[in-house]
């Protein structure tokens, strides 16, 4: 249950990157020798990525406390064995996309599951380039998972994916690295690039050329010792919290500012927010420093959806900073119909409910600030990122709010709860 608050104040760290831990650890078993990864995301969809892992043979060392490092020896290039049972990516959409890449290149079956949302996810977008690639898929209904993978030696290719997809890049190039040529992938709008970095990190520069990734297939992964910065679409709900209530004043240290994810950080400025960036160091490629988000009176922004593949992980909370003031239009979203709910009828049914007056489209919504919210009972759908967006947008409501199936946050964020209490001033 959320009670309304008046202020936000304070420093806080947010828990490691998750696209980042995902990519660390993949690369990590792929490599020769023993790697480390500190401040690896906490959340349950980077253990499904370890747990992956270690049923195909990788030593997976978990660390004890919350300092501690993963210890990951990698298997080589084309070293996974196959696994005694079928690999449980849970509620993990990049654990599947990915692990699908990496599979496809090792000549044995394997099948990937997960939960019942991960269930309802396309995998079509990755089935069909690494089939082209050389490998064979059994599927459910509508080429969803469960996905049985016939593993083969894979040929290179160029591929043109038509949705812009992180994870469909970075499973070909995943694919492509296990094949002896040049694979390419070029995108129609450019998406996060951590796997470019963290190829590059671990000694396989990519080769880009505008919105062409290549990769140079068969070249060794040395390992590494590696820091995971904190993850910016994490340290979304805390600044927007900030930006949405008056007198509040909230920075965020060690965070992640890679310009492929920091779209947000610009559209909090739009909705009137003072926004501070600053990097302060590169680790592997990666930029990282603090940000400090400060209250605006707000404005009203729309998303176009040009913008949209950039901060497709934070229009549910900038949803819950339109309730505040300014509303808040969005289209050329439909891919938010298929990330861990359907964030476009779940969002806007859950800030409805709260008493918003909101309305959905096929690719998009609106948000109009009429009214303060009332609050009220919502369900967070068993979608990390709604509970989060619900319960920002709850701050600011007239009574209390309780969000169903809440427990979720532990996807990404265990700490989320605790984190927001203790910024209430
Ligand atoms: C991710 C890519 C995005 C994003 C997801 C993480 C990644 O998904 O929504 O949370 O780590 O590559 P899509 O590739 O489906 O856009």
């Amino acid at each position: 249950m959320i009670a309304p608050a008046g202020t936000v104040r304070g420093r806080i760290q947010v828990p490691g990157d998750k696209s980042i831990s995902h990519r660390y650890a993949i690369l990590s078993a792929l490599a020769d020798g023993r790697s480390t990864i500190a401040n690896y995301a906490p959340g349950a969809d980077c253990q499904s990525t370890l747990a992956c892992l270690a049923a195909l043979g990788v030593m997976v060392e978990r660390p004890a406390g919350p300092d501690g490092r993963v210890g990951i020896t990698g298997r080589g290039l084309g070293g996974l064995v196959p696994p005694a049972a079928p690999l449980d990516c849970g509620n993990s959409g990049t654990t599947l996309r990915l692990m699908a890449g990496v599979l496809a290149a090792h000549p044995f079956d394997a099948t990937l599951f997960g939960d019942a949302s991960l269930s309802r996810r396309p995998m079509r977008r990755v089935m069909v380039p690494l089939s082209e690639m050389g490998a064979r898929f059994e599927a459910a209904p509508g080429d969803r998972p469960p996905v049985l993978i016939h593993g083969a030696r894979l040929r290179p290719i160029h591929y043109r994916p038509d949705v812009p997809s992180a994870q469909v890049k970075s499973a070909v190039l995943l694919a492509g690295l296990q094949t002896e040529g040049t694979t390419a992938v070029t995108e129609p709008a450019s998406t996060r690039d951590h796997t470019e970095r963290a190829l590059d990190a671990f000694g396989i520069p990519p080769q880009v050329a505008g919105r062409t990734i290549s990769v140079q297939g068969g070249r060794r992964l040395v390992a590494q010792d590696l820091t995971v910065p904190g993850d910016l679409s994490s340290a979304a709900f805390p600044a927007v919290a900030a930006a949405a209530l008056a007198g509040s004043d909230v920075t965020i240290d060690g965070v992640g500012l890679n310009p492929s994810r920091a779209a947000i950080l610009d559209l909090l400025r739009r909705f009137g927010a003072v926004v501070d960036a600053q990097v302060t160091t590169v680790r592997h490629g990666e930029p990282v420093g603090h940000i400090r988000v400060r209250h605006g009176a707000l404005e009203p922004v729309e998303v176009r959806p040009d913008e949209v593949p950039d901060v497709i992980d934070e229009l549910p909370v900038l949803a819950a900073l339109a309730t505040f003031g300014g509303g808040l239009t969005v289209g050329g979203a439909g891919e938010l119909r298929v990330k861990e709910s359907d964030r476009i009828s779940a969002l806007v049914g859950g800030l409805r409910a709260m008493g918003a007056d909101a309305d959905e489209r096929p690719d998009g919504f609106t948000i109009r600030p009429t009214r303060p919210l009332a609050g009220g009972v919502v369900d967070a759908h068993g979608d990390h990122r709604l509970a989060m967006a619900f319960a920002i947008a709850a701050l600011g409501a007239t009574g209390p709010t309780t969000i169903a199936g809440a427990e979720v946050v532990a996807v990404s964020y265990p700490s989320f709860f605790d984190d927001l209490d203790r910024l209430r001033a």
